[in-house]
């Protein structure tokens, strides 16, 4: 017999209280009020449209928040430079609304990237708020962008150990959990392949940044395999994606992409546009959706809503 490692593993378990028993399956009934959000792109301030969506609702939100690095987004006054306390307060209210909104046994999935020239720990930061609000941790993913080339080329103090500077080729990508870790579904809804499994549990992922930013018009995207990746691993076909910082649309792309219901927010309409454009040229080029003739296929037809219409439509 296999000799246990560590003795009374169990019992040692129970003293740590951690959250590996929180396997439970909670199956959850869709509220019908979710309904007008559905294959939305909204524009509008996300802590304002989040409020709107219906409680226990969203199986999994997958986002990469203003970094707070000082990019140049449409409709931004703060050109994305804000104090860092007022930058935290402000993820901490959505991340709120985020929980609320999720079923239980949905995930959210946060791409992140600290400002290493500040000596931010933005990741961690985030990490710990989502704690604090309730989240169960399940994973961080290393995204290895493999960018030697990263512009900066600061080494500190040259040859010193009295402040040398570190270099990251990565990005981090933090998964939690609401209530349980495990996600209930049905079997014929899965689409991940054995391939990919096997590949993607391992969690340092090698994957080229988006190239084609200019041509969407957004300074900062992800590239998408990244949702591709998390879509698949994470959520079911049919489930209820939502980006609250929706930029250039490549999360609601890929949602549609791989036939899950979606909700994109993005404060600028210039991006919310891209989005759909975006949607509308995949769908065309492969005839799934004749957008011109409006032929009705059996695949979302993405919409654009203010803050405003939204509003109107539900209270
Ligand atoms: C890092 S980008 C996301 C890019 C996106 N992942 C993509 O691939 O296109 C962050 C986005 O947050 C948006 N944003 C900033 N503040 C916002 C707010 N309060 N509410 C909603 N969107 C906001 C910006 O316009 C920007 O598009």
């Amino acid at each position: 017999m296999k000799k246990e490692k560590i003795k009374n593993k169990f019992m040692k378990e129970k003293v740590r209280k951690g959250t590996k028993n929180a396997k439970h399956s909670i199956i959850v009934k869709e509220p019908s009020s979710i309904k007008p959000f559905i294959n939305k792109i909204v524009v509008g301030d996300a802590e304002e449209v989040l409020k709107l969506i219906p409680d226990n609702s969203v199986d999994i939100i997958i986002t990469s928040p203003p970094y707070n690095f000082g990019q140049h987004y449409a409709n931004d006054p703060t050109q994305d430079t804000k104090e860092w306390n007022a930058y935290f307060k402000k993820l901490s209210l959505i991340w709120t609304e985020c929980y609320r909104i999720l079923k239980p046994g949905g995930r959210i999935a946060v791409n992140i990237q600290p400002l290493f020239s500040d000596y931010m720990p933005t990741h961690h930061i985030i990490s710990y708020q989502l704690l604090n609000i309730g989240f169960l941790w399940k994973a961080e993913i290393l995204w290895e962008k493999s960018n030697y080339n990263a512009k900066y080329t600061a080494w500190g103090s040259w040859k010193s150990p009295s402040m040398p500077y570190l270099k990251y080729t990565w990005e981090f990508i933090e998964v939690f959990d609401k209530e349980t870790h495990k996600k209930t579904g049905k079997k014929e809804n899965i689409d991940i392949t054995e391939e990919e499994f096997k590949k993607w549990v391992y969690a340092k992922w090698e994957i080229t940044p988006e190239i084609k930013m200019k041509e969407y018009g957004h300074p900062a995207m992800f590239p998408e395999e990244l949702p591709y990746r998390l879509i698949k691993l994470f959520s079911y076909k049919g489930d209820i994606v939502l980006d609250p910082f929706n930029g250039a649309g490549t999360t609601t792309l890929v949602a549609w992409k791989l036939k899950r219901r979606f909700i994109g927010i993005d404060i600028s309409l210039k991006y919310c546009k891209t989005a759909i454009q975006r949607i509308k040229k995949e769908s065309t080029q492969h005839k799934l959706f004749d957008f011109d003739n409006n032929l009705k296929f059996d695949f979302p037809f993405p919409e654009l809503v203010t803050l405003e219409e939204l509003r109107g439509k539900i209270l």
